[in-house]
């Protein structure tokens, strides 16, 4: 095929913006053919870019009309024409540009194209691999072009605001040390110091406590951070945080930062929400929902344990789940519910005639205190054996909420709560300290090292860690972790306190991080701060279910890269050069 050349040819108009005030006027337009309907005497064509579909058309004796015959799905080209208003019966109401079409006088065939391996339709099921492999065709269906372009309108918000704040965007190296935020570090190993490693940033935390320490006052940047740990729906190998720290600040004025932010994000998206976001303490989230990421969208569980004090077990919680609009289950799908929590520990109890069989007028109690209706699933959970873990009353409750979210997930056809278009924000505060290390049997950093404890609790670093509190605290929505922060430690011997009650010895911590304990000698200001994962916000706000779908190059849950096959072997020349020698184990 003879291709055209684009020389000078300009685009006078997007395939997006034409209306019925342009007719007359000549517009040259350039885009991808969408489709193409060959009426014999005259072609249509529907041609695409980013801003929209205008319709073009050949008649039959034109020049044009000859080399339209040519065109095929995707081929890209620019026509020249005048607009014209479309006949009432072949107006599209669906299209913006639905009123006109371009009669087209020129048309210039810039490139061809395969026929792609999936239509660009929004409405055809493709896998998810083709997807991925031919990414840069995937990426121009319509689901797509809307995220992306959401994507890039949140991150503009976010840049907008924050500068309106007085927030400064410096960048950090990706080039560094290991930062501890729980994952597997990425390694760059080094060409002039063979045998030295940088790691890729898990997040920027360290520089950005650095900066503070620098008089920078108020620091953001919209960051890639990267982790090697098992991936998930709403996990990738590298990500995108908004990261910010703040000199001076206590937690609130941190919230009162994020809410307006978040708020703005939304309002891009098109969704109002109102300010405050709600707040609660860790131990309340785990109370009330068994999980510190709660689902608002769902009731909260209900301590029964005083109305029925027989099934209380080793005075762990006895809880109520309710769940609205459930109807009635079938006993194989009580059976199911009651599974899920035998497989945690719990004991479930389905029958409420029973119940109240055993204790008189006890589900009417819990009805009363639930706000359970007889239409609603009603389930009373407590602890099927001894105590186990460190904090045993959180064991159960864990286990209560995993029963919770399931059992709301499984029927969420009939009650339907679980809306996306619903946002529920939660900030959740006085995260422990600590968390218990079954694998390694120590405790760590349940936020990262660098987090203050509270003040009152700064006496049982050592002693009583289980019950130590930080000023850590999570942005919630919906119950995903958009983001996390904490106030910083900024003393010296607090920090080297809490690396002391982390296991870390003098020798350690001043291996990996001397250079942050030197510059807390030299005048760091208390400082405090958060990360939220911008991937994870514009999934939610997109309704999508997973961040492979709002990041326009994403990998597989095996970490591969599709289209590029990365991570791939390289040759031996270039391990020579890095002084590698590779013993691959299987
Ligand atoms: P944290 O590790 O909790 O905190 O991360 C903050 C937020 O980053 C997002 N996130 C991820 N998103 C996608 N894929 C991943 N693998 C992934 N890991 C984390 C989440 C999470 O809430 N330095 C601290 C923040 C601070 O203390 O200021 C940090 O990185 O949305």
């Amino acid at each position: 095929m003879q291709l055209d050349f684009l020389g000078n040819l300009k685009r006078t108009n997007t395939c997006g913006d034409l209306r019925v005030s342009d007719v007359g006027k000549r517009a040259i337009v350039m885009g991808w053919v969408h489709r193409r309907r060959d009426l014999g005497g005259v072609i249509f064509i529907h041609l695409r870019d980013r801003y929209g579909v205008t319709q073009l058309v050949f008649f039959e004796g034109s020049p044009a009309h000859d080399r339209a015959e040519e065109l095929r799905t995707e081929y890209v080209i620019a026509a020249e024409g005048v607009v014209s208003v479309r006949t009432p019966e072949t107006i599209n109401p669906n299209l913006p540009t639905g009123e006109v079409e371009i009669l087209v006088e020129t048309v210039w065939i810039l490139n061809e194209s395969r026929t792609p391996p999936f239509p660009m339709e929004d409405s055809v099921d493709v896998s998810e691999d083709a997807r991925l492999k031919y990414r840069y065709v995937d990426l121009r269906r319509p689901r797509m072009q809307r995220n992306i372009i959401l994507r890039s309108q949140i991150t503009f918000a976010v840049r907008e605001f924050l500068t309106s704040q007085q927030f400064l965007e410096i960048e950090t190296p990706f080039m560094t040390r290991s930062t501890p935020e729980g994952a597997r570090d990425y390694l760059v190993p080094s060409r002039v110091q063979p045998g030295n490693f940088y790691a890729l940033p898990q997040s920027p935390q360290i520089f950005k406590q650095l900066l503070m320490v620098s008089g920078y006052d108020r620091y953001f940047q919209i960051v890639r951070c990267f982790r090697d740990e098992d991936l998930r729906a709403d996990r990738q190998p590298e990500f995108t945080q908004i990261d910010l720290e703040m000199s001076f600040p206590q937690e609130e004025q941190v919230f009162e930062v994020i809410e307006p932010l978040m708020q703005r994000v939304c309002q891009v998206a098109g969704f109002e929400v109102p300010l405050p976001f709600p707040r609660m303490t860790y131990a309340q989230a785990m109370q009330l929902y068994g999980i510190d990421k709660p689902d608002r969208r769902i009731p909260p569980m209900t301590s029964v344990a005083d109305l029925l004090p027989a099934l209380v077990a080793h005075g762990l919680p006895l809880v109520a789940i309710h769940i609205p609009n459930v109807g009635a289950l079938t006993r194989s799908e009580r059976d199911i519910l009651k599974e899920v929590g035998k497989g945690r520990g719990l004991r479930v109890f389905d029958d409420l005639k029973r119940l109240d069989r055993d204790s008189p007028g006890v589900v009417e109690q819990i009805r009363a205190r639930t706000g359970a209706t007889e239409n609603d699933l009603l389930l009373v959970a407590g602890w099927a054996d001894d105590p186990v873990g460190h904090r045993p009353e959180e064991t159960m409750l864990k286990a209560a909420g995993e029963l919770r979210l399931f059992a709301a997930q499984k029927y969420n056809d009939r009650h339907k709560l679980l809306d996306p278009k619903r946002f529920e924000f939660l900030w959740v505060t006085d995260f422990p300290m600590f968390e218990w290390d079954a694998e390694d049997q120590r405790w760590m950093a349940a936020h990262h090292p660098f987090t203050s404890v509270h003040d009152e609790d700064l006496d049982k670093l050592t002693s009583d860690p289980a019950r130590c509190r930080s000023k850590a605290y999570d942005l919630v929505l919906n119950g995903t972790e958009l983001g996390s922060g904490s106030i910083r430690i900024h003393r010296r011997d607090i920090q080297t306190k809490v690396f002391a009650a982390l296991g870390f010895s003098d020798e350690e911590a001043r291996r990996r991080f001397g250079f942050l304990l030197d510059a807390l000698e030299y005048g760091a200001p208390p400082h405090g701060g958060i990360a939220l994962g911008i991937d994870r916000i514009v999934m939610l706000l997109a309704g999508e279910t997973s961040i492979r779908d709002v990041i326009p190059f994403p990998k597989t849950a095996r970490g591969t890269d599709l289209m590029c096959d990365a991570p791939s072997a390289v040759p031996d020349r270039q391990l020579r050069e890095l002084g590698i020698q590779l013993r691959v184990q299987s």
